[in-house]
């Protein structure tokens, strides 16, 4: 495959879009309120900030009702078929909404947009959309609404600028003490079933000095958590040759930044670094989402994981013997084309032995363009759903074991606000990513990570008491 080499997008360019912006925040036809539909991973959410931030900076702001805002914009994703099928359900039901509010502008953007023959679709089935851009030109957002508003033109541009990578970006993050970095976009890997590597295009690290350059001003903002961002964030760096995965965290780890996480990982790039670090570095969470898809070595290898069960066991032991505190949390696919009864049972032993805090279950979808897509051996449709329901009640029992396991235990919570259930209650997220509810404590505690003692766990949360004099 041709490997483009990255573009950083340069200040020129840059500077052009605060142009248009300026042009758009004074316009008298501009919109003036914008609401965003995301769909998909924390990578489309991430973005979806970005256009907010981008939006507010022209002066829009955000209306909470989809049917009143001026601009609305779909952020999609086409992971798997439902995905695209509720994407695309929800546009067609705004379509009766701009019959009575003609003036109303719709947007498509996200990983569906750049499919191949996608901006073809969206001229011709959805004549009510105005704009249609890709993940790769999110920084061109001033000059699409530029064109919108004052040259009146529908804008559709999915030009697959999937080389680039652009700096300085304005953010509207969602929480004031929680902050999304990307460190990289794109993927290499090409998984059998995967359409990311086909609409995110290939690996592109950022630069470590921009990465912590965004992390230090997070911090200074009050953030006490990052989650750092990438389809495979441990081959971080592997392009660009400047910094691995495990320094760059090393280097967050040094700006005061009080918690520390990052998704996803892929097991056959976890390095010794990596569980090192975990062993040494205080503002890593004790969590680790590390997908292994299925417990059978046949269908990992068709599915092109590049590791076998037994490697990722070892792995994990290592991590748990670096970190002892740690949860593992994972994806599994069930029904790939070719899986048998044995294999699925392969994936049941595999879930018994790991203990996954939680698990992500899919039934594989298959996506057009993908090696999987041309595989024989289809999974009957019942079948698939009756291994996912085994899955899915294995590993719920397995969440309550572990989450009645860590009763008595003084966590780590970062309160992110009062309980909706209980309202004397607070709620927040401990290091190992599970919400956790308690009482004890005040409205004043919101922002900050205090330490609670956990007495009791519901189906997937627990339950705790503020330990005011104790510390983590
Ligand atoms: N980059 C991440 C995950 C990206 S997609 C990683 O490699 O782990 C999130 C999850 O969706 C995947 O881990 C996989 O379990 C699931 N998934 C991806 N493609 C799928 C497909 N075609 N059908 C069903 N599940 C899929
Ligand atoms: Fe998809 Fe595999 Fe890349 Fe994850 S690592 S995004 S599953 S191709
Ligand atoms: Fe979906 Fe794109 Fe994420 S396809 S899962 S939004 S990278």
């Amino acid at each position: 495959m041709k490997r483009e080499p990255i573009v950083h997008i340069d200040e020129a360019a840059i500077a052009a879009q605060e142009k248009f912006a300026d042009i758009v925040r004074e316009h008298p036809d501009r919109p003036r309120t914008y609401h965003i539909v995301t769909f998909g991973c924390q990578m489309n959410s991430h973005d979806s900030e970005t256009l907010a931030g981008t939006l507010h900076h022209m002066g829009l702001r955000q209306a909470e009702d989809r049917a009143q805002a001026d601009l609305v914009l779909f952020n999609t994703c086409c992971i798997r078929d439902n995905a695209e099928r509720k994407a695309l359900g929800n546009i067609t039901w705004l379509k009766e909404v701009k019959k009575r509010r003609p003036g109303m502008l719709i947007g498509i953007c996200g990983c569906m947009m750049q499919q191949q023959g996608m901006a073809e679709t969206v001229l011709k089935k959805y004549p009510f959309v105005d704009l249609a851009f890709g993940t790769g030109s999110l920084y061109r957002l001033p000059e699409y609404l530029y064109r919108l508003v004052d040259e009146k033109r529908r804008v559709i541009d999915v030009s697959r600028e999937e080389s680039t990578l652009a700096e300085g970006l304005r953010t509207l993050r969602d929480s004031p003490f929680k902050a999304y970095i990307n460190i990289m976009y794109g993927c290499n890997n090409f998984c059998s079933y995967c359409i990311v590597p086909y609409v995110r295009g290939r690996e592109r690290s950022r630069r470590a000095d921009d990465i912590l350059r965004e992390a230090e001003l997070l911090v200074e903002d009050g953030v006490k958590e990052i989650t750092l961002l990438g389809q495979n964030v441990n081959s971080y760096g592997n392009d660009t040759g400047e910094m691995s995965f495990p320094e760059l965290l090393r280097r967050l780890d040094a700006t005061g930044i009080e918690r520390l996480r990052f998704m996803t990982s892929h097991p056959k790039d976890l390095s010794e670094g990596l569980i090192e670090a975990y062993a040494g570095l205080k503002s890593l969470a004790p969590h680790l989402h590390l997908p292994i898809q299925s417990g059978s070595d046949r269908v990992l290898a068709a599915m092109n994981r590049g590791y076998t069960v037994e490697e990722y066991l070892k792995k994990a032991r290592a991590l748990r013997a670096a970190r002892p505190d740690i949860g593992l949390t994972t994806d599994l696919i069930v029904a790939f084309p070719g899986e048998t009864e044995q294999d699925f049972e392969q994936t049941l032993a595999l879930v018994s032995e790991m203990r996954y805090d939680s698990a992500f279950t899919f039934i594989y979808s298959k996506r057009a363009g993908t090696r999987a897509a041309q595989m024989t051996g289809e999974v009957d449709k019942a079948v698939a759903t009756e291994r996912i329901e085994r899955l899915i009640a294995l590993q719920e029992g397995i969440t309550q074991e572990v989450l009645a396991s860590l009763k008595g235990h003084t966590m780590g919570i970062l309160v992110e606000g009062v309980s909706t259930r209980r309202e004397s209650q607070l709620t927040g997220k401990c290091g190992r990513n599970i919400s956790v509810n308690f009482s004890g404590g005040d409205e004043g505690l919101v922002g900050r990570i205090v330490p609670v003692i956990i007495t009791g766990a519901g189906s997937n949360t627990l339950r705790g008491e503020y330990a005011k004099e104790q510390h983590t």
